[in-house]
């Protein structure tokens, strides 16, 4: 293999920089020849492809977003689409491809080597860390501070007014930001896609918190869960208990920005290299996945299966503490 191309792709992640800088200079450190490849799927079909150099990605690692840019493309669900991209990346002679992205872009991925044959290889970039095979994705580490962030100020102001806030998170089918920021924030209640929510059981839970004297809660809803989000939620309480004046607060893409935890730039840079190592190793169609101290090459339809669970001890531990 001598030119590889990297992309991102899907909803963008703080790290992601962090994950081209590394990947472009072992690729350059192993001898290789490395394009950019802008917007994802649709830049790959569009033919906005550029040649990289180290000095390209410098300064880079500290900044959020990404500066191949993204994007969601529909053509490229279609087999049209895809033999336009693979024809391009014919053309500039790219044999391997990095692709930092979530389960739609594995996706995307696994089927350009399934039709045509280029292989490629992923590096999970997602705040929701919602991928099988890895302890946590690139970007979950920075949103999830982002929140405990964000929820310590409401605190502040729930506790001086006595009010309820219901905060919803992002996380499109997962808990993982919503638990992990619960507990972080001391939330009274985390609801979760993964667990059944019962709106009469947060209820009576709020009902024994105010006994308690607890005048003034937080609510974490991920965005995926069942009850239909926060305004549901908080329509729902308000029409069951009366005591609490409730707000609600939507983090949305909040959660997506800013510069990247230094937990996440480690990961990122770690699996950036051992894409383009893996690459170069002959291992593709696989992401790279890190679990404890290892890290490990996850076929890319195990990633992408939904079928990574939330921590059971944690949710138990969520539950108990709040109390
Ligand atoms: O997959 C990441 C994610 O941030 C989800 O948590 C969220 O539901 C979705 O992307 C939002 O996508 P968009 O940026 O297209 O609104």
């Amino acid at each position: 293999m001598k030119r590889i191309g990297i992309f991102t792709s899907g909803g963008d992640a703080p790290g992601m920089n962090a994950c081209i800088r590394a990947a472009v200079r072992t690729a350059l450190a192993n001898g290789l020849e490395v394009f950019g490849i802008y917007r994802g799927y649709q830049g790959m079909i569009e033919g906005d492809i550029i040649p990289m150099q180290s000095s390209d990605v410098s300064n880079i690692i500290q900044r959020g977003g990404t500066i191949l840019k993204t994007a969601r493309s529909e053509e490229f669900r279609t087999p049209e689409g895809r033999a336009k991209a693979a024809e391009n990346l014919r053309k500039y002679g790219i044999e391997g491809l990095v692709c930092i992205g979530g389960d739609g872009s594995f996706k995307g991925a696994s089927v350009l080597y399934e039709e045509h044959g280029i292989k490629t290889i992923g590096a999970p970039g997602t705040i929701d860390n919602d991928l099988y095979g890895t302890d946590s994705t690139i970007g979950y580490d920075t949103a999830v501070n982002t929140v405990v962030e964000a929820v310590d100020k409401l605190r502040d102001t729930a506790a001086s007014h006595n009010r309820l806030f219901i905060v919803e998170v992002m996380g499109r089918d997962a808990g993982f930001i919503a638990l992990r920021s619960g507990i972080a924030c001391g939330a009274e209640a985390i609801l979760v896609p993964e667990t059944p929510t019962y709106i009469d059981v947060l209820i009576q839970k709020l009902r024994e918190g105010w006994s308690r004297k607890k005048h003034s809660s937080i609510v974490i809803v991920a965005e995926g869960d069942e009850s239909g989000g926060a305004y549901q939620v908080a329509e729902a309480v308000k029409a069951n208990f009366n005591k609490y004046d409730v707000r609600v607060t939507i983090l949305g893409h909040i959660q997506r920005g800013g510069s990247p935890s230094a937990y996440d730039r480690v990961l990122a840079s770690e699996m950036g290299y051992a894409a383009v190592k893996g690459l170069i190793a002959g291992k593709y169609n696989v992401m790279v996945g890190r679990q404890g101290r290892e890290i490990v090459y996850v076929p890319f339809e195990k990633a992408i299966k939904h079928n990574k669970e939330l921590n059971r001890y944690l949710l138990e531990i969520a539950e108990t503490l709040s109390r």
